[in-house]
């Protein structure tokens, strides 16, 4: 699928994965619209690479359609990526056994409906927006590429509210694929392992924290570089065979209970 000379919107694209991949796309010769809450991160990494910045909630319709039409503004909009997300660490049950120190049900619900909710309300969005252009060859009109994680399958204590909300995540990419194949629009899935971005904090102390981490995986034994989800992400909208599927990008990490 040509890349070159479209549109993309990416979501999260202020920061880390999301940063990395809407600088991918813009070097491939895409006009990028980084869809983000981070005004001044989104901002700035917009202008740096000739795209656009839209001030955008994913939970937010309206919002998500204006970075959309912002896009297609641009050029017809054939990719949209979605990175923005957010993490959440809780028990189940609370040390003291009480009702009120249960799981916070609404903290819950948040999880869900940014990663999970936001990530389907872009997918349903940008695709009829695809659903307008002017076919290639194979049919197509574009290609969605969404961000689980690996915590979707390996789950650690703590994560009930992310993995739930991960495990939505790699389990609409079948239906969703096959949804949109009618309008010509493909939709993959990666689950990363352990990448380095600003979700593990900055400074010393997290430098010694994410070198524990890297400890812990397979081969090669360090954390993954944002560029190494980028580059996948891409490979996944313009290799036009790629459809329907979920990767994991973790060398070979498998999460422990904690
Ligand atoms: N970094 C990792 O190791 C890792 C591993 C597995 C999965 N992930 C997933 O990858 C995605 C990106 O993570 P990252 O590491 O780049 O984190 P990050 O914190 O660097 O970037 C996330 C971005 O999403 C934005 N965002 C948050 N809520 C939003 C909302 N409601 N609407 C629009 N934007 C919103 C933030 O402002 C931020 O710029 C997340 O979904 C995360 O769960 C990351």
């Amino acid at each position: 699928m040509e890349l070159n000379n479209t549109s993309a919107v990416v979501t999260g694209g202020a920061s880390g994965l999301g940063e990395a991949t809407a600088r991918e796309l813009s070097a491939r010769g895409v006009k990028v619209v980084v869809a983000d809450l981070n005004d001044e991160l989104g901002s700035k990494v917009a202008a740096e690479i000739g795209g656009a910045y839209a001030h955008c909630d994913v939970t937010n319709t309206e919002q998500v359609i204006a970075a959309i039409e912002a896009a297609v503004a641009m050029a017809p909009l054939w990719s949209a990526v979605n990175c923005a997300g957010i993490g959440w660490a809780t028990r189940t049950v609370g040390k003291d056994g009480e009702y009120s120190s249960a799981h916070d049900l609404d903290l819950y619900r948040k999880v869900i409906e940014i990663n999970l909710v936001g990530t389907f309300n872009v997918c349903r969005l940008a695709a009829t927006a695809m659903g307008k252009n002017t076919p290639d060859v194979d049919n197509m009109r574009g290609a969605l590429v969404n961000t689980a994680s690996v915590a979707a399958e390996d789950g650690q204590i703590g994560q009930v509210a992310y993995s739930s909300s991960k495990g939505g995540v790699v389990g609409l990419t079948l239906p969703l694929a096959r949804d949109l194949a009618v309008v010509g629009v493909r939709a993959n899935c990666i689950l990363p392992g352990l990448i380095d971005t600003p979700i593990y904090g900055t400074g010393p102390q997290s430098d010694e924290f994410k070198a524990r981490l890297g400890a812990g995986v397979l081969f090669p034994k360090r954390l993954g570089y944002s560029s190494e989800f980028a580059t996948l992400a891409v490979e996944l909208l313009s290799n036009s065979y790629m459809n329907a599927e979920s990767i994991r990008l973790d060398a070979g990490i498998r999460m422990q209970p904690k």
